[in-house]
């Protein structure tokens, strides 16, 4: 049933069922952005914080089991967000049929690995987790583009891909700007200097065998080998690729979020405000780089219908062999998805 209001100068109508604005002359929607996190744990509720405190969007709705928690959470929020005068509201989804027409759905729920468990299991746990969870996004916000946070982040984006049947476009993996965003911070602690000015880059898989790029790294366009030695850069290099191991082992009872967090709304940002931008997030490959049927990071610019563009660099023979071991560990650990039969819906 349409309600007439009046709307600045515009013919815009309300529609009391949908709680939502439409401009009669083009009968588009036109109401304010909406950004779904599953997960309410550390990683989910520090991107909600950080989000609500950009006033990027709208609306951000929670979706978790523990609905008190999270509707606490949401209190907490919206009221931070009104001492900002920002106009996001924080919200609970009860269940994932409340999570509708979210144009983004950022997707952090996940088992921690337990004693016992091993790293097989807890794929298997985790990709059934994300599985359910898709499916309840494709049903209830089918046009959202899915931001995966889950580890293993690459295999869980992979999952996530196939079990929407969204396109490629509009399923990813954060991670790039994350490791990139530490190679950044362990290059500043070892030079003293150039906070805000370093560009790091990391392609490939967020695991042990991602691919920090120091040939593609600068402080203020200046090539890190100009700046320091080459045992300084392995250095750097070493503690990258052991940057959320670090952090575990100093906090004891759980992992990073911080940067996580800040780093998925980076991406959620690119995408709301179709900056066209370039950010390493990890992606389908169907041919880059020459891989198939694996997801990894890679250079991608984010606009509003997600990953616009895939970035081919031209990669040198060791950085090729990096790449190569990265996709081969994701590539197994899909492997051992299909040994157990997981997309054939057991
Ligand atoms: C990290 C884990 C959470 O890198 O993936 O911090």
């Amino acid at each position: 049933m349409l309600m007439s209001v009046f709307w600045f100068e515009n013919s815009i109508e309300y529609n009391k069922e949908s709680d939502a604005y439409f401009d009669i002359g083009s009968s588009k929607m036109v109401r304010g952005k909406r950004v779904g996190i599953v997960g309410a744990g550390n990683v989910g509720s520090t991107i909600a914080y950080s989000l609500a405190m950009l006033g990027a969007c709208h609306e951000i709705i929670l979706r978790d089991n523990k609905i008190e928690i999270a509707k606490g959470k949401a209190l907490d929020m919206s009221q931070a967000a009104a001492a900002i005068r920002s106009h996001t509201v924080v919200s609970v989804a009860e269940k994932m049929s409340d999570l509708t027409d979210c144009d983004i759905v950022v997707i952090t729920a996940g088992s921690p690995r337990l004693p016992g468990m091993s790293r097989d299991d807890l794929l298997m746990i985790n990709a059934n987790i994300t599985r359910e969870v898709i499916e309840g996004i494709a049903k209830y916000s089918p046009n959202a583009i899915v931001i995966m946070v889950s580890n293993p982040l690459d295999v869980m984006t992979y999952v996530a891909l196939k079990e929407s049947g969204f396109d490629r476009s509009r399923v990813m993996g954060m991670a790039g700007i994350l490791d990139s965003s530490r190679m950044a911070a362990f290059i500043q602690e070892k030079l003293g200097y150039g906070g805000g000015q370093i560009r790091a880059s990391v392609m490939g898989g967020h695991g042990d065998d991602m691919v920090p790029l120091s040939r593609y790294s600068t402080v203020a366009g200046v090539p890190l080998s100009d700046l320091l030695s080459a045992e300084e850069i392995e250095e750097i290099l070493r503690r990258t690729r052991g940057g959320g191991a670090e952090i575990v082992a100093l906090l004891q009872t759980g992992s990073a979020y911080y940067a996580p967090a800040k780093a998925t709304v980076i991406m959620i940002d690119a995408i709301l405000k179709d900056t066209k931008q370039i950010h390493p997030c990890a992606v389908y490959l169907e041919g880059e780089y020459g891989y198939t049927d694996v997801v990894s990071g890679v250079p991608v610019m984010l606009g509003a219908n997600g990953v616009e563009k895939i970035i081919e660099m031209n990669l040198n023979d060791d950085e090729k062999a990096m790449f190569a071991k990265s996709c081969a560990s994701v590539r197994s650990m899909i492997d051992v998805l299909n040994v157990n039969k997981f997309f054939q819906g057991v």
